[in-house]
């Protein structure tokens, strides 16, 4: 008699714990799609307006400029190079022509970058200064 009480009990606990998880389950599968159309998903991953500039000065700047623009004494090709920091005196206020100009051509003991660049990222490039490494604060 005993044993029969039991089945029932667990037989009747079964049944209440489907018929509780089953409208449960209903109504998370229709929540769910809604929460993933939610705009909050899209804007948290803003394009990197200058993820091609900041490649191209890495490759090809950071080993004199630094990757903050503050320069210093560089040894290249044995010898010992003092670069100009992007944060004071000339880079202030030369415009961005003058900076291309020397991106183009060089000099002073930059290299000219007018065969390995083309004008465009060049032009990229004095975006990232001015708007990047200049906005910083150093
Ligand atoms: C071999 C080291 C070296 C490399 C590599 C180099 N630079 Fe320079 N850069 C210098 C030196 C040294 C000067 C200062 C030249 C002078 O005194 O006129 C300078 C000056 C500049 C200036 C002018 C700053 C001003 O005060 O007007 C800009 C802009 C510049 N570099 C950008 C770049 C960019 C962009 C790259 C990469 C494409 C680059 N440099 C790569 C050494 C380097």
């Amino acid at each position: 008699m005993k044993l029969v009480t039991q089945t029932l009990l667990m037989a009747a606990a079964i049944l209440l714990a489907s018929a509780c998880t089953q409208p449960s389950t209903v109504t998370t599968n229709q929540s769910a799609p809604i929460v993933a159309a939610s705009p909050v998903t899209k804007a948290t991953t803003p394009p990197d307006e200058f993820a091609l500039a900041r490649a191209t000065f890495q490759k090809n700047c950071v080993g004199c400029h630094g990757e903050d623009g503050m320069g210093g004494v560089k040894t290249v090709d044995g010898k010992k190079l003092k670069v100009p920091s992007f944060h004071e005196g000339h880079a202030l206020t030369h415009k961005d022509e003058d900076f291309v100009k020397q991106i183009t051509n060089g000099g002073d003991g930059m290299p000219a970058f007018k065969d390995k660049l083309s004008p465009e990222e060049m032009n990229d490039l004095v975006r990232f200064i001015r708007k990047v490494i200049q906005s910083s604060g150093h």
